[in-house]
């Protein structure tokens, strides 16, 4: 049988551009992971996937693809420009109409820069409601579809699901553990960078609504929003990360100027 000949400095990895939290995780997060993106209400989970995508897109020239089953493309495009995401500095594609993706990719394929790939919901919704696999298959196949086709025919570095959560009201699972398991190894077949996002119950007691989701991800990044007597503060850690050697301190969360910071009581922890 053939070693794999791969020294650790080779494993390549995809910045969050947080400040301070890369250097957390030996640069990055390792290329091709799955990544659960946990966090209980108004954590700024889709803002730190987000700014994540954004960054990529516009200082690495990679193609992202962003499904929200939650908000409208418009909706989430007013929220990044609340947080003075420069837009007019990347090329966005939206997809509103599933069936005519291949002009969407033709689109990308031809562009010189990184691509912001949108899904509108209604254009999912439209297409679930159009394609009748079986009621309960629908939203992961289009999903699943939707991945390989701009894997296969265009290219794609970075993917976002927002939310599991939503995914889980909207395709009941008969099966739950048996199914995220195919649709975890799914996602890693495509060796895509995914972030998974999931929304926390409000006491904190597990990551993922049936826990199995924990250990099928390669890495597990916490986002919490916490009251300290008046005040609201936002902290970021690192649960978990395969392959990675990294620092699992709680960080505190800032944002400003379209930037993401991961502070540690002012300054970098001392190791
Ligand atoms: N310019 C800004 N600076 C800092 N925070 C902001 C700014 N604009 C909006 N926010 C905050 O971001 C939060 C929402 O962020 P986001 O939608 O990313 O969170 P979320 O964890 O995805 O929320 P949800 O649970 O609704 O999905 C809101 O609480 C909002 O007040
Ligand atoms: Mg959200």
């Amino acid at each position: 049988m053939t070693q794999p000949n791969i020294n650790k400095n080779e494993i390549s990895r995809i910045k969050t551009y947080v400040e301070g939290f890369d250097e957390v995780m030996q640069g990055g997060i390792p290329e091709g992971s799955v990544i659960l993106l946990a966090g209980t209400s108004g954590s700024m989970k889709s803002s730190f996937a987000f700014s994540t995508m954004f960054y990529n897109t516009l200082l690495e020239g990679k193609t992202c693809l962003y499904i929200s089953l939650e908000q409208s493309f418009w909706s989430l495009v007013n929220h990044a420009v609340n947080l003075d995401f420069d837009m007019s500095k990347i090329n966005t594609v939206i997809v509103s109409d599933v069936s005519r993706v291949d002009e969407k990719i033709r689109e990308v394929n031809s562009s010189k820069k990184g691509n912001l790939v949108v899904v509108d919901l209604g254009a999912l919704r439209r297409e679930v409601k159009d394609t009748k696999i079986g009621e309960q298959g629908d939203w992961i196949n289009v999903i699943k579809n939707l991945i390989r086709k701009f894997k296969t025919q265009s290219k794609l570095d970075i993917f976002t699901l927002d939310s599991l959560s939503a995914l889980y009201i909207l395709s009941r699972f008969e099966n739950p553990r048996a199914e995220l398991f195919h649709i975890f190894e799914s996602f890693r077949e495509q060796k895509v960078t995914s972030f998974l996002i999931s929304e926390m119950p409000l006491d904190k007691s597990r990551y993922s609504e049936y826990g199995v989701e924990d250990y099928l991800s390669d890495g597990i990044i916490y986002l919490e929003r916490t009251e300290q007597y008046r005040k609201v503060i936002r902290s970021l850690q690192v649960i978990k990360m395969r392959a990675t050697n990294c620092d699992l301190n709680m960080y505190t969360l800032e944002f400003s100027n379209s930037k993401f910071k991961a502070l540690y009581g002012g300054q970098a922890p001392l190791v």
